[in-house]
């Protein structure tokens, strides 16, 4: 991590301007009073593109308007590397030297740099006080490496796809006040493969199911079949280990005597039936006493 601290440069004062002010309005406006810190760093990132860097006079005043400490402001803005704590070129371009760029050529882009721009930094402009660049870490266009973002007043865009004499041309017109699409230079739609036809999942044959028939399955995966046409070409009487019928039977022998071996064993194992039990004849009632009859006296 970079130790980032302010310019020793530094304005007497800082106010936002009147394009600047909607915007402000639009954020502050988007939170309710008692969080008007959390706009805190779309301010610091309207104070950056109006003046290209965050000085120290418009911390204390994005300090004021979202009602925090200053020290609050400070840190965020020291944390993040998108704010530039010094002043930087009217164009910052920043060369993706990671690792995929770099055997793209971004050795190449960064030489471009030090010719036309100078030292390395945010805090180094070119002699017209236009440029400055940096070095920085992936910035997710791998796959349209080398590349480069440039950071002004417009925007921050990737140029992509880059070669020395492209980043060359790039910076004439820059330097001419043009504007330069964004985007890969070879004129790539976006990161498909180059000179690839776009469309290519177009053919319906890829879903109808047509091509199905195409593939054969190989017989190694059908086992049956090549055993029927070798049992054809084998001797009858193969010694064990060379193939042939013989080589195969006294497996299946084997097989059908284990196989009647436990068929015998499971039968021995099976519980006798039961015989059902004898029926006994039910037991006759007693026959219901009949009451004794009275003497006479
Ligand atoms: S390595 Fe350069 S954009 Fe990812």
């Amino acid at each position: 991590m970079s130790v980032r601290r302010l310019a020793t440069t530094q304005p007497d004062s800082f106010a936002f301007n009147a394009d600047s002010e909607a915007e402000v309005a639009f954020w502050m406006n988007k939170y309710p009073p008692e969080r008007k810190a959390s706009a805190v760093i779309p301010l610091l990132w309207l104070a950056q593109k109006q003046e290209g860097w965050v000085s120290e006079p418009a911390m204390r005043e994005i300090a004021a308007r979202c009602a925090m400490p200053y020290i609050r402001v400070y840190e965020v803005a020291t944390f993040y590397t998108m704010f530039n704590l010094e002043p930087v070129g009217v164009h910052l371009i920043q060369v993706c030297g990671t690792t995929p760029c770099w055997l793209r050529g971004a050795d190449g882009l960064k030489a471009v740099c030090e010719k036309r721009i100078g030292k390395k930094g945010r805090g180094h402009l070119s002699a017209d006080g236009k440029f400055s660049w940096e070095e920085v870490e992936c910035l997710g266009a791998c796959s349209n490496a080398p590349m480069v973002q440039i950071a002004n007043s417009e925007g921050d865009y990737y140029y992509e796809d880059l070669t020395p004499q492209a980043l060359e041309a790039i910076l004439d017109d820059l330097a001419a006040g043009k504007r330069v699409e964004p985007g890969p230079v070879t004129r790539r739609h976006c990161s498909e493969p180059t000179n690839a036809k776009v469309g290519v999942l177009e053919d319906a044959s890829l879903f109808d199911g047509s091509r199905a028939g195409r593939f054969e399955l190989p017989n190694r995966a059908r086992p049956q079949e090549p055993l029927a046409e070798e049992r054809k070409s084998r001797p009858a009487s193969g010694a064990a280990g060379t193939g042939g019928e013989a080589a195969i039977a006294p497996k299946k022998a084997r097989k059908t005597a284990a196989d009647g071996a436990a068929a015998a064993e499971a039968e021995a194992e099976k519980p006798a039936p039961r015989k059902p039990a004898a029926k006994t004849p039910a037991a006759k009632k007693p026959a219901a006493k009949k009451p004794a009859a009275k003497k006479d006296e």
